[in-house]
């Protein structure tokens, strides 16, 4: 069973050239590509040789030590060490855990692209790399010639190594983990940018963005890619109810024919309800918003045709 179906979905990717693109891969996406009880639990990501899975339930070992035959044997140059990641626990604080074989200790750089992102495997409840937003990376290293560019809630600032690989002016990214914004310098860094200037800013979103237009800033890309939920020192955050007042403090900072790249990854706000929030923004701030595209996930995650299986949503959004 495992088998039937973790080999055609590497198959997929391999006929759709995605290894040749990327040492970083959804190479399995349970939810959407199996309807098998235990497969659709299990994520399976590689990092250049290492594997990442996740998993949404808990999995008989019997299960999982199949799994990883079968990766052995049709993936062995990408899985010379295997983590597992449990999330079968909604709030758990486990980090990953080494599953099988050599699995490398630190931070190691992977290749989007052509682009060098920083990823880890042990210690941490994620890899750095957000694999669903490849489309957008590639968008930014295709559009961001001499712009000056805003990234908030930018975790491991791998966007904001997308958008100065891409030649921006300026990138200025803000997190309100300090563990994080670390992690955003060090990748800054590795990725040996010469043009762009950066700027790191380790604070809460809702106290900076005021501080921002204080200051006479303006932003020709303005990325906003909020967690669901987050609790900062003043308060809480939620994208059930507080997309209106985010987007009501970034719109001010965009730049005319400046672009907002919005994003959020929730299956429970409908795609009309998210923009219409965006639009209220809008009309209170006097700001006259063109559609230009959806931020969608890529081909690496396969979805049933049902448009609400995916996840991720998201909007390209020109000031005019
Ligand atoms: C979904 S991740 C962003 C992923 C990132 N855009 C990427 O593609 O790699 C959400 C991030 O928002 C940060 N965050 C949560 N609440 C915040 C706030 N109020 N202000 C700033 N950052 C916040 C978290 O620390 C986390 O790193």
């Amino acid at each position: 069973m495992v088998e039937k179906e973790l080999i055609p979905a590497f198959e997929l990717r391999k006929s759709l050239g995605l290894f040749d693109e990327s040492d970083a891969l959804r190479v399995f996406y349970g939810p959407g590509e199996s309807t098998d009880p235990v497969l659709s639990q299990i994520a399976i990501d590689v990092f250049l040789d290492q594997t990442w899975i996740t998993r949404w339930a808990p999995i008989p070992d019997k299960a999982l030590m199949n799994l990883v035959g079968v990766l052995r044997q049709a993936l062995p140059e990408r899985c010379r060490g295997i983590v597992l990641m449990d999330r079968s626990e909604v709030a758990s604080e486990k980090d990953s855990v080494p599953l099988d074989g050599e699995v490398r200790e630190g931070k190691f750089v992977v290749k989007e692209f052509g682009v060098p992102y920083l990823v880890q495997m042990k210690q941490t409840k994620h890899p750095g790399l957000f694999l669903d937003h490849a489309p957008l990376r590639r968008w930014l290293t295709r559009t961001q010639k001499a712009k000056r560019v805003l990234n908030l809630f930018s975790y491991t600032g791998a966007l904001s190594v997308a958008a100065g690989a891409g030649g921006a002016s300026s990138v200025t990214t803000l997190d309100l983990s300090k563990p994080t914004i670390e992690w955003a310098k060090e990748n800054w860094e590795q990725a040996a940018l010469t043009g762009p200037k950066g700027d790191f800013i380790y604070g809460d979103v809702f106290d900076w963005l005021p501080r921002l237009k204080k200051k006479g800033l303006e932003y020709d890309t303005i990325l906003c890619d909020p967690p669901s939920f987050s609790r900062t020192k003043t308060g809480a955050f939620s994208t059930g109810k507080d997309l209106a007042r985010l987007h009501g403090l970034i719109l001010p900072l965009l730049a005319k024919n400046g672009i907002l790249v919005t994003s959020i990854n929730s299956e429970n706000i409908p795609e009309r309800a998210y923009l219409s929030e965006v639009e209220a923004a809008a009309r209170l701030t006097g700001t006259r918003l063109q559609w230009l595209g959806r931020v969608d996930l890529p081909e690496s995650f396969p979805t049933p045709m049902d448009p609400k299986q995916r996840y991720l949503k998201g909007f390209y959004l020109r000031s005019v």
